[in-house]
């Protein structure tokens, strides 16, 4: 088991959202972190919430959509601490939207921070761990990362890029000491940018708690994960069997995304069961061929 007591780690996204919880999860087992977002106030409300671990905490401004700040982070965290250990790819961006209805800058702007970032990030930190024969590179995903859909093609398409070349990183580093963990979370609930639209995910899409997600972060770092799914039950199930199409289409996907102008009017519906059960739109995507096989196999 990898102890993460006085290891130095660096998590984007750790000005609001996840972030924080996953910092506290960290802080609370004995890691000095260096805290990355654009708000340097959100960032110092943070850090001032970690204080009482009397770990050693960095807070960094950046926007990590502009290489040359991306360069700045690595070698300023560097500096300061000494050493990256650990690296958390958390920051992420949704841009939600029909995809020509949203400016070229924004899909940019959104493989920037969600794909070019980590990828970066990690090449920059790569070599010192590979020196030290020791290293983590947690990246957070998404469900979304196994099953696009209509209105977040382009935060899918991030998620996929990432998830699949945090693997082949995996395969290419095998033996070095540094290690690769991708984390799946599905909608999740109390802070983040779901939680700020303020809609229920209908119970066959799933949700989990910013607790889960954090807590899955401390294991996979502990116990060496390579892909952790944490969604509630039976979707984690359909997402580990590569079929969570079925259920996603069957709840939502099909339907504008819940964070889209019709975000009421569709949790409503599937409140009042106006929307049809799973199995029932699962037959009018065609998928029960695929659902019958999957329990038969
Ligand atoms: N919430 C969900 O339901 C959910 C589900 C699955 C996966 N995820 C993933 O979980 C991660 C965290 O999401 P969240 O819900 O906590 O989102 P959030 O509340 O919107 O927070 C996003 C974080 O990323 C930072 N960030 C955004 N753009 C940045 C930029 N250009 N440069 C530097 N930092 C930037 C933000 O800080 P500043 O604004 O201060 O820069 C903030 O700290 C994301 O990768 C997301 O895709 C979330």
């Amino acid at each position: 088991m990898t102890q993460i007591n006085g290891k130095y780690l660096l998590l984007t996204g750790g000005s609001r959202g996840i972030g924080p919880v996953i910092a506290d999860a960290l802080a609370r087992r004995g890691a000095h972190i260096a805290l990355a977002a654009r708000s340097q106030e959100g960032l110092n409300r943070v850090a001032e919430s970690l204080r009482k671990f009397e770990m050693q905490i960095l807070t960094v401004s950046v926007d990590l959509a502009k290489p040359a700040e991306r360069r700045k982070l690595v070698s300023t965290v560097l500096e300061k601490f000494g050493a990256i250990d650990i690296l958390i790819n958390n920051a992420g961006l949704e841009s939600e939207g029909a995809y020509l209805d949203l400016p070229w800058e924004t899909i940019r702007e959104t493989l920037e921070v969600n794909l070019i970032a980590p990828m970066e990030l990690t090449y920059l930190v790569l070599p010192h761990m590979l020196e030290k024969k020791m290293g983590h590179i947690v990246n957070i995903a998404s469900v979304a990362a196994k099953c696009g859909g209509p209105y977040a093609a382009t935060y899918a398409a991030t998620k996929a890029g990432l998830a699949e070349w945090a693997y082949g990183l995996h395969l290419e580093l095998e033996n070095t000491g540094v290690r690769f963990s991708t984390i799946f979370p599905g909608y999740i609930t109390e802070v983040g940018m779901f939680a700020r639209f303020g809609v229920t995910p209908p119970r066959s899409v799933g949700s989990c708690t910013p607790a889960q997600v954090a807590n899955a972060v401390v294991k996979a770092i502990e116990h060496n994960s390579l892909d952790v799914v944490v969604n509630s039950f039976p979707t984690r199930v359909f997402v580990h069997s590569g079929n969570c199409h079925l259920l996603l289409e069957s709840g939502c996907i099909r339907h504008p995304a819940p964070w889209s102008s019709n975000a009421r009017k569709l949790v409503c519906s599937v409140r009042k069961r106006e929307i049809c059960c799973p199995i029932q739109r699962a037959a009018d995507v065609g998928y029960i061929p695929r659902f019958r096989a999957l329990f038969l196999a």
